[in-house]
């Protein structure tokens, strides 16, 4: 489709299908050789870890198992599982299993609360995280020669860098925005024109307020694919980001312990789930309580090993994310992760009933008269937890549409939550806009004795 500089085209929406002959060559793998590649892998993984990192050696011996008891995939089961704790015992610097000379970077996940988690990567670790990114890139539609938005910051974070060096090597060239600066970036995406936009989803709503605020529509923007992740996001906010810009919207998880942002990614031909590269990254679900792998399809918390990471190899990490495998489609082998519809500990225990952050956003993105933007309130009077929805309306919407929009939420959430909630519906900016990461839950309540 070709357009000059003022025509806007018809839709922007859907890139060319891949062909075949133009995927990596792990891509085109078969089941069988994948799980061979994988095996073989996590054996060295294991061994690696073993003989590298002392708190491994010490969680192996003390489970009573050893690298060679590794024989078939399965047999991971038997290892010990990582947890966060585990990393930030390890502060700064104990979980590597490389010299420090050998590392050419170094990441950390800031976290609420505590120290930091450091990661660190060689040289061929940025090179596989590069490749796995260009391969998330390419599989949601973007191509060499396109301009890629970084708007994930830059910095400690992932989400910047990890953007950036896979654009570089699938051979896009990159404006790195990094985040802020809300009217600057409208600028830069106006003047620069760039088909892709990498950014977390909720700021990618700040932004569009922002095209809104300056009269710019922004369906008529050079973008056609956004890359969005970083934070849970729901099939809502598919629709009301690929309606008011008019591009294909697909979902990109990682996370820095693992690697950073392209562990997995929706392909934007079927936009049914993310395919997991498999084969640098190991995925297990698992029943949270009693710590069992979970057959396909069913929801459990997601657990990765890597494959191939050399500073830093990480065996059964638990995640918090929630999710469930499936097989593969548009990459045939490799499995598919369901959308994460939240971390174990975003959950709210409203009351003894669960209430996660993104089936509250399905309720306000399907209730007419209101904007994307919301927020949870938890309080609590008379040792009874309470959950306020704050909801801001759109500028057109009449009072009494607020109000019946409240009454509608309030009942949506107690059919089909189970819970009782209060709803607050506010005037258009009055909630706090994201600039990265948005913090859903504000949690009032004063802390146990
Ligand atoms: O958020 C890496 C990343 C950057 C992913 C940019 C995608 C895009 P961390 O800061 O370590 O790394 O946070 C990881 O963020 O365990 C999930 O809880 C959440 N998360 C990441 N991607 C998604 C997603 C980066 N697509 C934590 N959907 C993870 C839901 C996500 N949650």
């Amino acid at each position: 489709m070709t357009t000059t500089h003022n025509e806007v085209p018809r839709s922007k929406r859907r890139g060319p299908a891949p062909a075949g002959d133009e995927l990596t060559a792990p891509e085109r793998m078969s089941v069988d050789e994948l799980r061979s590649v994988q095996l073989e892998r996590l054996q060295w993984t294991l061994r690696h870890a073993y003989e590298n990192v002392p708190a491994y050696r010490r969680k192996f011996d003390e489970a009573g198992v050893h690298p060679h008891d590794c024989r078939e995939l399965a047999d991971l089961a038997k290892f010990p599982f990582t947890t966060k704790a585990d990393l930030r015992e390890g502060y700064p610097f104990g979980m590597f299993a490389v010299p420090q000379e050998r590392l050419r970077r170094i990441h950390a996940s800031s976290g609420t609360t505590g120290r930091p988690t450091v990661v660190g990567y060689t040289e061929g670790d940025l090179d596989t995280w590069a490749s796995v990114m260009a391969r998330s890139i390419y599989a949601a539609g973007g191509r060499p020669g396109q301009k890629v938005h970084v708007a994930y910051g830059y910095g400690l974070f992932t989400g910047g860098l990890g953007a950036h060096y896979g654009a570089e090597k699938l051979g896009c060239t990159v404006i790195p925005a990094s985040g802020g600066m809300t009217a600057r970036q409208v600028q830069l995406i106006t003047d620069f024109r760039p088909e892709i936009i990498m950014v977390t989803p909720t700021y990618l709503l700040t932004m569009l307020d922002e095209f809104e605020r300056q009269g710019i529509d922004p369906r008529t923007s050079s973008l056609r694919v956004g890359i969005f992740g970083a934070e849970p996001w729901t099939e809502g906010m598919r629709a009301e980001i690929e309606d008011r810009l008019d591009i294909d919207a697909v979902d990109i998880y990682g996370l820095s312990e693992v690697m950073g942002p392209g562990v997995a990614q929706e392909c934007v031909e079927t936009k049914d789930g993310l395919h997991v590269w498999e084969d640098h990254f190991y995925p297990e679900v698992i029943d949270p309580i009693d710590e069992d792998v979970l057959p396909e399809g069913e929801t459990g918390e997601l657990v990765f090993t890597s494959l191939t990471k050399q500073a830093m190899p990480i065996i059964r990490y638990r995640t918090r994310d929630l999710t469930a495998l499936r097989p593969g489609t548009a990459r045939p082998a490799f499995r598919r992760m369901d959308k994460v519809t939240g971390r174990s500990d975003d959950m709210i225990i409203l009351r003894g009933v669960n209430v996660f952050p993104t089936q509250i956003e399905e309720i306000v993105l399907a209730t007419g008269g209101l904007a994307p933007h919301f927020q949870l309130r938890l309080t609590r009077a008379n040792r009874m937890d309470q959950l306020t929805v704050l909801v801001e309306a759109r500028a057109d919407t009449p009072a009494d549409r607020r109000a019946g929009a409240a009454v509608e939420i309030a009942a949506r959430v107690k059919d089909g939550v189970g819970v009782t909630v209060g709803v607050e519906v506010l005037d258009p900016d009055t909630l706090e806009r994201s600039l990265g990461k948005l913090r859903r839950v504000i949690d009032e309540r004063p802390m146990e004795p």
